[in-house]
């Protein structure tokens, strides 16, 4: 039986403040197993299909304007239960309530922008996932 993947992004902004490393080896910590790994420069195409879900919504444009100002590393993880834990890893969306200790909210914060900056992205479904990492690791 192959193990469940999900795609990780550490996104512009963690990458930006040299999080790259410190999101990597909480992941590896955690246990699950890093699969494959790259740079990706966004484009809009890319961003608007992995974030069709929240077309027409305020935050949109800020959003695919933001995941496309600079370098993303891109992550295919795997482990059991690996979409669920690594989601739980990262936090909840708004860096300012984030648990302490989990990424979001040991090292985000909000910095009054017009979309939440908040260092990483985790697949929320197996469907998700399966979509995603098609579309970052194609
Ligand atoms: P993600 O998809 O990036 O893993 O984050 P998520 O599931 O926790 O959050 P989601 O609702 O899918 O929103 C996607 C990303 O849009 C930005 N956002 N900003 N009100 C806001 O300022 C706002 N709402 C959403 C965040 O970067 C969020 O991660
Ligand atoms: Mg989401």
């Amino acid at each position: 039986m192959s193990a469940e993947e999900t795609l990780i992004l550490v996104k512009p902004d963690g990458v930006a403040r040299g999080l790259t490393g410190e999101i990597l080896r909480r992941i590896e910590a955690k246990g699950y197993r890093l699969v494959d790994i790259r740079f990706v420069e966004a484009d809009r195409e890319l961003l608007a299909e992995h974030y069709a879900e929240h077309e027409g919504k305020p935050f949109f444009e800020p959003l695919i304007e933001f995941m496309s100002s600079g370098p993303t590393v891109a992550i295919r993880a795997a482990g059991e239960r690996v979409i669920e834990g690594f989601r739980s890893l990262a936090g909840t969306t708004d860096p300012t309530t984030a648990a302490p200790g989990t990424i979001r909210g040991d090292l985000g914060r909000d910095w009054g922008l017009k979309v939440q900056q908040n260092l990483v992205h985790g697949s929320d479904s197996p469907e998700s996932a399966a979509r995603e990492l098609a579309l970052w690791f194609a």
